[in-house]
C-alpha cells in the first residue's frame, strides 16, 4: 500500500510529468534535420500559433512572374516539430512557379483563385498534369519534380501545404544555371548546347 501511495504522490509532484504538446522553434539556434530546439514554455504565446503572412500578396513582378510566400518554421516557429508546414502562391498571367522539388516533403495545393496548369513527373518519368480550376486539389508526392503555370490572361492564387516544417526547394533550372558551375561541365551534363547554356546563365544570373 506504503509504495503505491508514494508513487502516486510522486507523479503528483513531479514538476513536467505531462508530455511535450509542441516545440515551438527557437529561432537563434540551429536548424538540424530533425528541426529547431524549443523555446521555453513558460514565454510561448497563442502568437507563436498564428502567421498572418499568408494573407498577403507576393510581389510577381520579378522573371517568374509569380510568388511563394512560405509559412515554413523560419517563418512560422509554431510549426517546428509537427510535421507540416504551408505557402502562398501568386501568379500574375502568363507566370510560372518553374520545375522544383521539395526533398523533404509532400505537397497538397488548392487554387483558391482562377486556373493553374500543375503537374509533376514520377521517376518512371510519367507526367501527370491538369489545368486546376480554382476549388480544385493536386497532390505533389514527396521529393518529385512539379510545377504550377498560370496559362490564363487573369491573376491566379494557391495555397499549398506540406508535410514538413521545412520542406525544402530546389529550382531547377536555378540549379543549372544560377550557379558557377562551368558552362563546359553543365553542356555535358544536360546535353544542352553552348549557346543555350550562356543564355540561361546570363539570364539567370550564373556564371563561368
Ligand atoms: C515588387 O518588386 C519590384 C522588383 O523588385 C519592385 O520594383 C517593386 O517596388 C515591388 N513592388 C512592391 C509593391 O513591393
Amino acid at each position: 500500500m506504503l509504495p503505491i501511495l508514494f508513487l502516486f504522490l510522486s507523479l503528483l509532484l513531479l514538476p513536467s510529468s505531462h508530455a511535450a504538446d509542441f516545440c515551438v522553434a527557437d529561432l537563434t539556434g540551429h536548424l538540424t534535420p530533425s528541426g529547431y530546439e524549443c523555446k521555453e514554455e513558460s514565454s510561448v504565446t497563442t502568437d507563436d500559433f498564428v502567421f498572418s503572412g499568408l494573407g498577403v500578396p507576393g510581389n510577381t513582378s520579378n522573371i517568374i512572374k509569380a510568388a511563394v510566400t512560405p509559412a515554413f518554421v523560419a517563418q512560422f516557429p509554431g510549426v517546428n516539430g509537427l510535421g507540416i508546414s504551408a505557402a502562398r502562391l501568386d501568379l500574375a498571367p502568363r507566370g510560372v512557379i518553374p520545375l522544383h522539388t521539395h526533398p523533404a516533403a509532400s505537397e497538397f495545393l488548392v487554387v483558391t483563385q482562377g486556373t493553374i496548369c500543375a503537374g509533376f513527373i514520377s521517376t518512371a518519368n510519367n507526367v501527370y498534369y491538369k489545368t486546376l480550376k480554382t476549388g480544385d486539389s493536386m497532390l505533389f508526392p514527396q521529393g518529385l519534380l512539379h510545377f504550377q503555370v498560370n496559362g490564363d490572361g487573369t491573376k491566379a492564387m494557391a495555397i499549398v501545404s506540406f508535410s514538413s516544417p521545412s520542406p525544402g526547394l530546389q529550382i531547377t533550372a536555378f540549379a543549372l544555371f544560377a550557379n558557377n558551375l562551368p558552362s563546359a561541365l553543365v553542356e555535358t551534363v544536360t546535353f544542352l548546347d553552348d549557346a543555350e547554356v550562356k543564355k540561361l546563365k546570363k539570364l539567370l544570373g550564373g556564371t563561368g
